[in-house]
């Protein structure tokens, strides 16, 4: 094998998708202490945001600025260089987490085993779902008074629609959380609390020994037993296609804050979790082992230093082997980009990186040459596909207030428009810039960014629209002249976004349906993804 190929089979990258409170945080930071790539807890933990005062910008601020240091979070274990991107808490922001999820090649869905599967994890594994993206399943918290995990395990099948395939399985909760059984490797590993146990060390029984479990845990080894024999009946062995292609997800107990079930979900990490695969792009196939450099912008991250407005694109690698200073191009624009300073995220450091492979994050900071989707290449026209943008659900006017700053304000909305923080529309008819999101905070943010960054006060009124499609035509159906046809008709009503591309804009879903019906031949569409 090359050595390229074999760099590529050792990438693991993966996120974490939750409901807010469920442990991420608290797992992700127990994820790099088991790891060795940070040495104490509560260095993760310190820099989130509170999250109870997300509603205010300020608080959005500080996020931005931690944001960039801690969105990828790179690791080595086990032979493998794990990459774990993190993705917005708030589902004001959900868009950037569904961008984000197309740079991974697995997921890891945290579960707080209290409440079960919640509503913003079910939102985030639809993602994960119609991407055929496989997951990893881990119910946290066995230390507290939880659903019983039978329930559990049901609850999430039913909900979520995959077979769950226990790996271990918890010794009763709370106060008698006894640890978990490791079905494969048919052991109980003893629970202990506390925080500082960090890999090894723990203490193993042999499930043969039946009559020492029993004297030791009571009850609670009497019921997880009954639980594995009725399991052992109907269940279903793990399938490494079907976990692959998103049909089963692996499930493991744990405690997080407690430092218990970490290491399973490292070592289901490196052995179960994919490889970077093939990904495509419009006008071929590309495999990660293929000598020449391809990436994809997922991600820009805004810098926090108003004056300079650099920011960072993320990159995710396709292909080949990325070193520092070489010459790339960016196929949109045709542009020459060199990247001499690109930011890598190993340990946690900021520190210059000297190359990547496929499957890596690399951080490019720019002025503006990047932009969300762009692909980067070594000089082949290529573009790679799947980067959603969705129909905004809110709709604000923008004005500014003091006339003579109307090309600031222009300026300043292409720019956040090109990170994705907001969806700038220019009306076919009038010269109000819209703007769309699919949260409210969106709206505030990007008016404080105005004013911060870009000197511009903006005045941001309400809308009377609260639905928008995009439209397009096949070419079988009429294509460009039908669509002509189509926009001249519904000018009154018809926009353009950041790419140009045309979007109809309505005040009731009802008309929708009406406009459909009258149209056949035009396509409507929620989700546009970048091409
Ligand atoms: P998030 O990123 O998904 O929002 O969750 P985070 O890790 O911040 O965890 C949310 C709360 O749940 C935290 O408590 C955290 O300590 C707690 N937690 C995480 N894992 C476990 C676990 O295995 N068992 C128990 N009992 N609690 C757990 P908090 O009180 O909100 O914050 P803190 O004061 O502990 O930092």
């Amino acid at each position: 094998m090359s050595d390229l190929a074999s760099s590529v089979r050792q990438r693991r990258t993966f996120a974490i998708i939750s409901h807010p409170d469920a442990g991420k945080t608290t797992l992700t930071e127990k994820l790099l202490l088991f790891s060795g790539a940070i040495q104490i807890a509560g260095a993760v933990k310190g820099r989130k945001a509170s999250r109870h005062a997300t509603s205010d910008w300020m608080e959005i601020e500080k996020q931005r600025g931690i944001s960039v240091a801690s969105s990828v979070m790179q690791m080595e274990y086990g032979g493998c260089v794990i990459n774990l991107l993190d993705t917005p808490g708030h589902q004001d922001f959900s868009e950037d987490t569904y961008r984000v999820l197309t740079a991974v090649d697995a997921a890891l869905m945290v579960i707080d085993a209290a409440n079960g599967v919640e509503p913003q994890t079910r939102r985030l594994l639809q993602v994960c779902r119609a991407r055929n993206t496989p997951i990893l399943t881990f119910v946290n918290k066995m230390d507290r008074e939880v659903q019983d995990p039978l329930t559990l395990m049901d609850e999430i099948e039913r909900e979520l629609g995959m077979t769950v395939v226990p790996f271990t399985w918890p010794v009763g909760m709370g106060k008698s959380f006894a640890g978990v059984i490791d079905l494969r490797a048919k052991h109980l590993r003893v629970f202990e609390p506390g925080e500082d146990r960090v890999q090894g060390g723990d203490e193993r029984l042999p499930l043969s020994d039946t009559a020492a479990l029993t004297q030791r845990f009571g009850m609670a080894y009497d019921q997880a037993a009954g639980e594995i024999e009725l399991l052992g009946e109907a269940a279903t062995p793990f399938d490494a296609a079907d976990f692959l292609a998103g049909r089963q997800t692996p499930m493991f107990f744990g405690s997080a804050v407690n430092n218990f079930g970490v290491q399973e979900i490292l070592d289901a990490l490196t052995e179960l979790a994919p490889a970077p695969a093939p990904r495509a792009a419009l006008q071929r196939e590309v495999a990660p082992d293929e000598p020449k450099f391809t990436g994809v912008v997922f991600k820009i991250q805004a810098n926090m230093d108003p004056a300079h407005r650099d920011r960072i694109a993320f990159v995710r690698v396709m292909s080949g082997h990325f070193e520092r200073g070489m010459r790339l191009k960016v196929v949109r624009s045709g542009k020459e980009l060199r990247p001499n300073t690109v930011v890598s995220f190993l340990s946690q450091r900021r520190e210059l990186l000297d190359e990547a492979f496929g499957g890596d994050i690399i951080g490019i900071p720019n002025h503006g040459v990047l932009q969300l989707g762009d692909t980067l290449t070594e000089g082949e026209s290529l573009q790679f596909t799947g980067l959603p943008f969705f129909a905004p659900e809110m709709f604000r006017s923008v004005e500014v207030a003091d006339p003579l700053r109307t090309k600031q304000l222009k300026a300043g909305l292409q720019q956040l428009g090109e990170e994705g923080a907001i969806q700038v529309f220019r009306p076919e008819l009038g010269s109000v810039l819209l703007l769309g999101a699919v949260g409210q905070l969106q709206f505030e943010v990007v008016a404080h960014r105005l004013e911060h960054e870009y000197g511009v006060k903006a005045r941001i009124t309400g809308s009377r629209y609260q639905v928008a499609r995009w439209v397009t035509c096949d070419a079988a159906d009429g294509g460009e002249t039908e669509l002509k046809r189509f926009i001249n008709a519904n000018s009154h009503r018809l926009a353009w976004d950041a790419v140009n591309a045309p979007t109809l804009l309505l005040e009731y879903a009802a008309e929708l349906r009406a406009i459909e019906e009258n149209w056949p031949k035009i396509r409507f569409h929620a989700m546009r993804e970048h091409a």
